[in-house]
């Protein structure tokens, strides 16, 4: 939700703060602008000798790219921001940075101000002049009416009076050194190097530059220099902080070769889910130290909630199948957005699982405040180290699947599902719900994964011949049982958010309850049919709705020749344990998606309307 980049050095800035915009666009795209540090011409710069240059448009970030070329104006410290609009539609107008009434304070900003109708009202009480709908154009109308020459003491009062989320970064012209940040609940990175010092919205939009970073903490500001970058805690207190080393590199920020991200990160699976398995399953055994639960508390565990959003809450469907086959723990999985409203019952030896890509998602924040005020332990499973949601877990595991651009998840969805297998097996172990045969046997299976995983990828070219073939149709059924209910929601939401035509992921035996009714000759039905206990089960839903005439396209085991008789369409995907299909039936569906809509002309990396991370309610 919006991307802000911002950078204080030695270097001209106009490029590097676009360049930091493009890696951040997944954040948002509807709009985007920059604000530079300009010296006045004739004069050799210091107090007066400077002006705030602002450059901004609706539309992705190249629109306002093309716009910045044609202006000569540089300088070596400025602002920039890639928009998702919250208040105020996607116009020039509402695009940042915003001004004050002087034109001297530059704002960016990522978040909500909840109480910005009563901020405005009285800022335009006491004269202050308003050119946009958005809330962010308080901030520096705030900033105007307390500065007294040091912006980061405006902006310490600043973040005193408003409510809600935001990560805000701030110029003057009368400080032309410095870019003063602030953060509360939405993430800011500090990036350090020897060339200048940054902030950041996420890693991936200055890794170009550095790879040293320090976190900035709910309700601290930060004084940003070419050479420094100052921390002050709520009260204003300097707070000394160590940089950490990121060990993401760039060449896993960008396309490598591949035309878009989503099909780069699909097409890096094998490798990310060897990631997520190093360390942990080693020499035929699990390690898990990082879960921090010793063997007595596993032993005693009596529930499992898990709680997600999007595409982490169906690799929360296949966990909770998983736990519960092998180690034998009840487990309930919950919409993050649902949680915490619906007053839910933490009991005692209950554990708290919340599973988030971004580690950013509002909502499962939300619900992890609400878990833990009622004393629950919170395991969080996420990609992004140093995430807000990676500090206020209990402990964390990291699924280690290297940056994911495209908005749609991908690798992060088959890492998320690897760490719920690895938990499941560990925990079965412990609980010895599983024999040391069963044991061997399913992590044995589990690093044959990335290989199959790799075997499907090879066969892309099937995939998307069949995706040539049906893009036209109007509206897609995705059936599954038991481990293929997750795959069919996943594979529907992939389906709709990059092609944006109508899909539905349903359990194939309530299809006849309702979408049933949906089905005719416009209609494919995507079935997800490995050879598992509920196959035969799905060949008969797959002939219900053959018979309604749909466009069959189906998902079997390999070597299953009879399904061809029921299907216009069949993917064969490599043979594996019946609990872990999952991981693979879902592959060929991401890619079915990522063709489907690039025969629609689909931009697959920035569907319409979506946001990579979602901080706001
Ligand atoms: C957004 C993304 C989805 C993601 C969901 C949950 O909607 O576009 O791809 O599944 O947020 O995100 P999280 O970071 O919590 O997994």
């Amino acid at each position: 939700m919006c991307g802000i980049v911002a950078y204080a050095g030695i270097k001209k800035c106009k490029n590097i703060l676009i360049e930091g915009l493009k890696r951040l666009e997944y954040r948002g795209y509807d709009s985007a602008g920059i604000a530079i540090m300009v010296k006045k011409p004739g004069t050799e710069g210091g107090p007066g000798g400077f002006y705030v240059s602002v450059i901004k448009e609706a539309g992705k970030i190249k629109v306002m790219e093309e716009e910045a070329k044609s202006l000569k104006e540089d300088g070596t410290l400025g602002i920039g921001h890639t928009r998702w609009a919250t208040h105020g539609e996607p116009v020039r107008e509402n695009a940042h940075p915003h001004t004050d009434c002087t034109g001297k304070i530059a704002v960016v900003h990522n978040g909500i101000i909840e109480n910005f109708t009563r901020l405005k009202r009285e800022l335009s009480g006491e004269g202050h002049r308003f050119k946009s709908d958005t809330d962010t154009e308080v901030l520096p109308h705030l900033l105007e009416k307390y500065y007294e020459g040091d912006l980061l003491v405006a902006m310490q009062k600043l973040i005193k009076d408003i409510r809600g989320s935001g990560a805000i970064v701030a110029i003057s012209a009368d400080n032309p050194d410095e870019i003063i940040g602030a953060r509360i609940a939405s993430p800011l990175v500090a990036g350090i190097s020897k060339e200048g010092n940054f902030l950041a919205s996420d890693m991936p939009a200055v890794l170009e530059h550095t790879k040293n970073f320090m976190v900035i903490y709910d309700y601290e500001t930060v004084r940003v220099t070419p050479n420094s970058v100052d921390i002050y805690d709520s009260e204003g207190r300097p707070v000394k902080r160590e940089p950490f080393h990121a060990n993401w590199n760039i060449s896993s920020a960008e396309k490598s070769g591949y035309e878009d991200f989503m099909l780069k990160e699909i097409f890096e699976q094998p490798f990310g889910i060897k990631e997520t398995m190093r360390g942990r399953l080693t020499g035929g055994y699990l390690h898990f130290d990082e879960l921090n639960l010793s063997e007595e508390k596993i032993k005693k565990l009596k529930r499992i909630q898990i709680i997600a959003a999007g595409t982490s809450y169906h690799a929360a469907l296949t966990g909770k199948l998983l736990i519960e086959r092998w180690a034998k723990i009840p487990v309930e999985v919950d919409f993050s957005s649902e949680y915490r409203y619906r007053d839910p019952i933490v009991e005692e030896n209950c554990l708290f699982i919340a599973i988030t890509q971004s580690g950013e998602t509002i909502d499962t924040l939300a619900a992890i405040r609400e878990a833990r005020s009622k004393d629950a332990k919170v395991v969080s499973i996420t990609n992004v180290v140093g995430s807000t949601i990676s500090r206020e877990s209990d402990s964390v595991i990291y699924t280690h699947a290297g940056p994911e651009i495209g908005v749609c998840a991908t690798k992060t969805f088959t890492s998320q599902i690897i760490v719920l297998y690895l938990m499941a097996v560990y925990f079965a172990k412990i609980r010895k719900k599983i024999n040391v045969e069963k044991y061997k046997t399913i992590l044995e299976e589990l690093s044959n994964i990335p290989d199959k995983v790799q075997i499907i990828l090879d066969q892309s070219g099937a995939i998307k011949k069949i995706a040539d073939r049906t893009y036209r149709y109007s509206c897609f059924l995705f059936l599954g049982r038991i481990f293929g209910l997750p795959t069919a929601l996943e594979g529907a939401l992939k389906l709709k958010e990059v092609s944006y035509i109508h899909a539905e992921g349903y359990p194939a035996g309530e299809m006849k309850h309702g979408p049933i009714a949906l089905t005719d000759s416009r209609t494919v039905v995507v079935g997800i049919a490995p050879r598992d206990p509920v196959y035969e089960k799905i060949l008969s839903n797959i002939q219900e709705v053959k018979a309604r005439k749909a466009t069959i396209f189906t998902i079997a085991s390999e070597g299953d020749g009879s399904i061809e008789e029921y299907s216009d369409y069949v993917f064969h995907v490599p043979g594996t344990l019946k609990e872990l299909y999952g991981i693979l039936t879902i592959i060929p569906l991401q890619l079915y998606s990522y063709y489907i809509a690039k025969n629609l002309s689909r931009d697959v990396d920035q569907p319409r309307n979506l946001a990579k991370s979602v901080t706001v309610e």
